[in-house]
């Protein structure tokens, strides 16, 4: 078969290496993939908002079939054109990747099936958020742009005159654009954080190993928020009994209001929850795998990723028996210093072939390109790499990850050394 992929960071890089593990797949295509992925498959210089090019790439290279990795497309409507040029494409259509793109359309679905969520208000004006700050909330208070925002829409606001900044900064600033167009005020949670990442055809949900995101820049989850810094998995808090809960009320529920209302989503759902001491809530749905959840998710999963792929497509998922290494993994991203911010990059990487060979070590590419002699990896982001490292237990895989963070170098690496530190309090 040949695969094409499309998206560009660690995430894009890990299913890469998941779908060339298939004996299935006779040639990868990524677009436009970076340096990492170049090395597991072609990568093609197509953005992954040109639709038309990406269609066209994939019938003129008889492409069998095309994992969408990214939201942006996804929320776009890109399985949509694919579809309806014939070509096979994993991933939700545009009216259901909506679950991703619109909050409102998720805090309304969650109330109208009963999902757990927290108590919310969406408005569409900022004089009527202001008001309502000024009536009925409560602090802190969060609030959260409509749309996509590259995971930095969300403020946690502690007073009152920091959520008025707050709806002055998403409504009327547009601080993150047209994703301000409304806005939704959300009831402050607290708890642990898990993400859990699942498959569904429409109909069978099946679940992926939990794991745990680090969204903040610095160590002790301080600084600006982030894409991610760090993930594990498992998580131990997220208990077989929290498991038995989410799978009724919250997974199989959401599958189903999907197509109840008449918007069957096919592809991955990630859940972002927050176990709270009322049980748990979703915080978040992502209509994708979670970067960097996929870095220590993925290199678990026994399955072949085509066959799972497909049977979402096909509305066979039920003949699939999901199944997880029974082990942990542990991934560290080398960031430059000063992301989110500001920060320099074209600096050279040394010390990735040191990957090699490893057995239960992964290197994924984040930011990164080649030099123009094509013969030196260059950083190119504030992500640049995943450092992931597996081990028969969490700690055991934290130390491996930890260590391999010591293979690499480039001028500017920094990360955040309390990634999995959580794991010592379950
Ligand atoms: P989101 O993009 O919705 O996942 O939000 C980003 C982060 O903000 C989450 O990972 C949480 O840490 C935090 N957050 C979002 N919503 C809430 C909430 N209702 N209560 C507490 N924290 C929240
Ligand atoms: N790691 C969080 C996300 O992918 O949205």
């Amino acid at each position: 078969m040949k695969v094409l992929i499309v998206g560009s960071g660690g995430r894009e890089h890990a299913i890469a290496a998941s779908v060339a593990k298939s004996e299935r797949a006779d040639r990868i295509y990524c677009a436009p993939g970076n340096a990492g992925i170049g090395q597991i498959a072609e990568c093609v210089p197509i953005g992954a908002m040109e639709f038309e090019r990406i269609r066209d790439f994939a019938l003129e290279n008889g492409v069998d079939l095309v994992i969408v990795g990214m939201d942006d497309p996804l929320v776009g409507g890109l399985v949509d054109v694919l579809e309806q040029a014939g070509i096979r494409a994993f991933g939700p259509r545009k009216n259901a990747a909506v679950l991703e793109g619109s909050k409102a359309f998720s805090k309304d679905l969650m109330k109208k099936y009963g999902i757990p969520t927290a108590a919310y208000e969406v408005f569409d004006q900022a004089e009527d958020a202001l008001e309502y700050l000024h009536t009925g909330a409560k602090f802190p208070i969060v609030l959260k742009a409509d749309g996509l925002a590259l995971g930095k829409g969300v403020l946690i606001c502690n007073t009152l005159e920091e959520a008025e900044d707050g709806v002055c900064a998403i409504m009327t600033e547009r601080r993150f654009g047209t994703a301000g167009n409304r806005l939704v005020i959300e009831e402050f949670m607290t708890g642990r954080e898990v993400s859990v990442l699942t498959f569904t055809d429409g109909k069978t949900v099946r679940v992926m190993s939990s794991a745990q995101d680090h969204k903040r820049a610095l160590d002790g989850d301080r600084g600006p928020n982030t894409g991610g810094m760090g993930t594990f998995s498992p998580s131990p808090f997220y208990t077989p009994e929290v498991d038995r809960f989410c799978r009724e009320h919250i997974y199989q529920a959401t599958v189903d209001a999907m197509a109840a209302e008449g918007r069957p989503f096919q592809g991955v759902i990630f859940f972002g929850l927050m176990l709270t001491p009322d049980g748990p809530k979703v915080l978040e749905y992502n209509a994708r795998f979670g970067d960097p959840e996929a870095q220590v998710v993925l290199p678990r999963m026994k399955n072949d990723m085509i066959e799972v792929c497909e049977a979402c497509i096909d509305g066979t998922l039920d003949r699939i028996d999901l199944q997880f290494e029974d082990n942990a993994a542990v991934c560290v991203v080398l960031a430059s210093e000063g992301y989110p911010v500001k920060y320099e990059k074209g600096f050279p990487i040394e010390g990735l072939e040191r990957f090699d060979g490893m057995e239960g070590y992964a290197c994924f590419h984040a930011g990164t390109k080649l030099s123009e002699d094509g013969r030196t990896f260059l950083t190119n982001g504030g992500r640049v790499l995943g450092v992931t490292a597996k081990g028969a237990t969490l700690q055991e895989a934290r130390a491996n990850a930890y260590r391999a963070t010591e293979w690499i170098h480039f001028q500017n690496k920094s990360m955040r050394h309390d990634i999995g530190k959580a794991i010592d309090e379950a």
